[in-house]
């Protein structure tokens, strides 16, 4: 049906068309941890280097974990948001102190450690471990209102749930990582705020551009 065939667009898209980032050749929670939290409010190209220093000067969680503070900050430097790394390094430390190092595998638990939110548990469920698990951020809400012509105010907090409901639905089961990460990616290069509709790989299933709505979503009404 439509679902089936969205996926397979979307996947064969993003399997042709991803860039080659750094953080997509490895399956280790905790790098692709780090790369979400370096992620959340910084651009693509800003990170690839700082995500290089920070992997290679702290490659296990045990190195993150006895981390000084003014090192840490130092590797921080020029990204921002200065409490992001600070939770990281916590979130570390409780991994390597109650969970014998293994970054946990379920919601439940990963959404228990500091600075790990719905999205950062989400990514990491799906990319690292392949757990159909919804990983929603402003750009994936973006796409999905497009696809579905989805008109709830993306500013009001409760709207968030009604996405992460519908990437439940639509999630591949097979392959969750390369399906969210199509979203992320979709979002990211061609569904922009203008978005290029001539290039997107699923704009037959996408009820904004047959409406021609697609500039006018996602409904937001305070930024
Ligand atoms: N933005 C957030 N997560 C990302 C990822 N895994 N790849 C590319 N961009 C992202």
């Amino acid at each position: 049906d439509n679902k089936v065939e969205f996926r397979k667009s979307l996947l064969s898209w993003y399997k042709e068309e991803k860039r080659d980032l750094p953080w997509r050749h490895t399956s280790n929670p905790y790098y692709i941890w780090v790369s979400e939290v370096m992620l959340q409010q910084t651009r693509v190209d800003t990170v690839i280097p700082y995500y290089e220093r920070f992997i290679d000067k702290y490659p296990t969680m045990e190195t993150l974990a006895l981390a000084e503070e003014n090192e840490l900050l130092k590797m921080w430097e020029g990204l921002g948001y200065y409490s992001r790394v600070r939770n990281l390094q916590i979130g570390v430390q409780e991994v390597v102190e109650s969970y014998g190092s293994e970054v946990p595998n379920n919601r439940k638990t990963i959404s228990t450690l500091k600075g790990v939110g719905p999205y950062t548990a989400g990514a990491v469920l799906s990319i690292a471990y392949g757990i159909p698990e919804h990983a929603v951020d402003g750009n994936v809400m973006r796409v999905i209102s497009r696809i579905l012509l989805i008109e709830e105010d993306i500013s009001v907090p409760k709207t968030k749930k009604i996405f992460e409901d519908v990437v439940m639905e639509l999630i591949d089961k097979n392959d969750p990582s390369s399906f969210n990460q199509g979203l992320m990616e979709l979002g990211a290069t061609i569904c922009t705020p203008k978005p290029k509709c001539l290039l997107c790989p699923v704009r037959e299933y996408c009820s904004a551009f047959f409406e021609g709505k697609q500039e006018e979503l996602p409904v937001k009404s305070k930024k």
